[in-house]
């Protein structure tokens, strides 16, 4: 059957009502987008998960949708407003029975592994070529770019119906004349640091709508590369970019950067406001950065208190002694809980908080009108921790 019939059987009700939904979802992007038929995914990931953002109604369309459909696909969901599956005392009230609700409606229709950002750290992790339906941004960004994926900047509700019927409309990033980069950003200096990366980031975002090629970026570390995906996805439409290393061969306009560029960016996003907090895991943070981390923090306490957003997978494969040392520290772990979508004032009490994530700095200061304070992670342990 090709993928014309499918989308056709399932809009006649063949499959099911929640595969006609999907199909009709799918078959007005690709009108829409005038895309070359379809494209089989291997992986769904999809966002509009926190009930901060889908509220009751949005609770009440995935339960209606969860008692017939189910995804074809592996797939994951972003984190939420509250955590699903322990008990905090930060996180109280009608927020973590909806959540919950929530939660549940995506795991009846199929989803897996625990609520994460960072899917390709372990939980969902496709083959380099593979065509997937991803809708959270930062993932996006770094899936095409550094994973070798291809996927377009989806919505909650086009991933939730790729994932249904295993397929997406073929335009976009999944061509790979698409994929090109249309400018050149050449950094004059070495770039270094989660910090400055974001502030690349921004800077990209702010500064042109196309997919850009950079260089001067080669053997950037994974945390490094993170914050540049969270960054561009956050003020940039661009769904990648492209490391260049080598010779260039393509005539395209460039971008020179100086040091000061990125000095100054970061400047404009930095608060002066001495933090409460340090905020780290927006992205998750990862099992490598969680281990480097206890490395840093050991024999050492934090002065103001850190919480960390980390993937669940990540977080079960450190040692319980390096969770001895993060929490001898002072240092708190929270799993499938978004920081940034998470109220810090009205649930942790802070309104002025250090972090090393430019993505963080945007929502947290547009929807919670929190002062944040922008640095890499070693220096918060320099700034902000002392021997035992
Ligand atoms: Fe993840 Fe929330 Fe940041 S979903 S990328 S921690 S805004």
């Amino acid at each position: 059957m090709s993928y014309e019939e499918l989308v056709d059987r399932a809009l006649n009700g063949e499959l099911g009502e929640g595969a006609q939904i999907a199909a009709k979802v799918l078959k007005s992007i690709a009108r829409a987008m005038r895309a070359s038929g379809y494209v089989k995914i291997t992986s769904a990931h999809i966002s509009g998960v926190n009930y901060y953002n889908i509220g009751d109604a949005g609770l009440e369309l995935l339960q209606d949708l969860s008692r017939s459909t189910r995804f074809t696909v592996p797939t994951t969901i972003n984190p939420c407003g509250a955590p699903v599956t322990y008990v905090s005392e930060e996180f109280r009230g009608t927020i973590v029975e909806k959540q919950r609700m929530i939660y549940e409606a995506f795991k009846r229709m199929g989803s897996t592994g625990s609520c994460t950002c960072t899917p390709y750290e372990g939980q969902n992790l496709p083959s380099r070529g593979d065509h997937v339906s991803w809708a959270e941004s930062s993932a996006v960004v770094y899936g095409n770019s550094v994973l070798g994926l291809y996927t377009n900047k989806e919505g909650g509700i086009s991933a939730l119906a790729a994932a249904v019927l295993g397929i997406t409309p073929n335009y976009g990033m999944h061509l790979d004349e698409n994929r090109r980069p249309k400018k050149r950003i050449r950094l004059n200096f070495r770039i270094k640091g989660e910090a400055r990366f974001g502030a690349l980031g921004y800077i990209i975002g702010k500064s042109t709508v196309e997919i850009v090629s950079i260089k001067g970026i080669e053997g950037a570390s994974r945390p490094e590369l993170k914050s540049l995906s969270a960054a561009i996805g956050t003020y940039g439409p661009q769904p990648m970019f492209v490391i260049e290393s080598g010779g260039s061969s393509e005539e395209v306009e460039e971008i020179v950067l100086e040091e000061k560029d990125i000095t100054t960016a970061l400047q404009a996003l930095s608060d002066q406001a001495e933090p409460q907090a340090i905020v780290l895991g927006c992205p998750f943070i990862a099992e490598k950065e969680l281990s480097e981390l206890t490395e840093a923090l050991a024999g050492r306490r934090l002065k103001i208190p850190m919480l960390i957003f980390a993937d669940s997978k990540s977080l079960q494969n450190i040692t319980d002694e390096q969770k001895t040392i993060l929490s001898l520290s002072g240092a708190r772990i929270f799993t499938e809980v978004c920081p940034s979508l998470s109220y810090l004032p009205e649930t942790f009490g802070y309104i002025s908080v250090a972090t090393n994530s430019v993505k963080h700095v945007f929502y947290t200061k547009h929807q919670s009108k929190v002062n944040v304070k922008v640095m890499d992670m070693s220096e918060m342990i320099e700034r902000y921790t002392e021997k035992t």
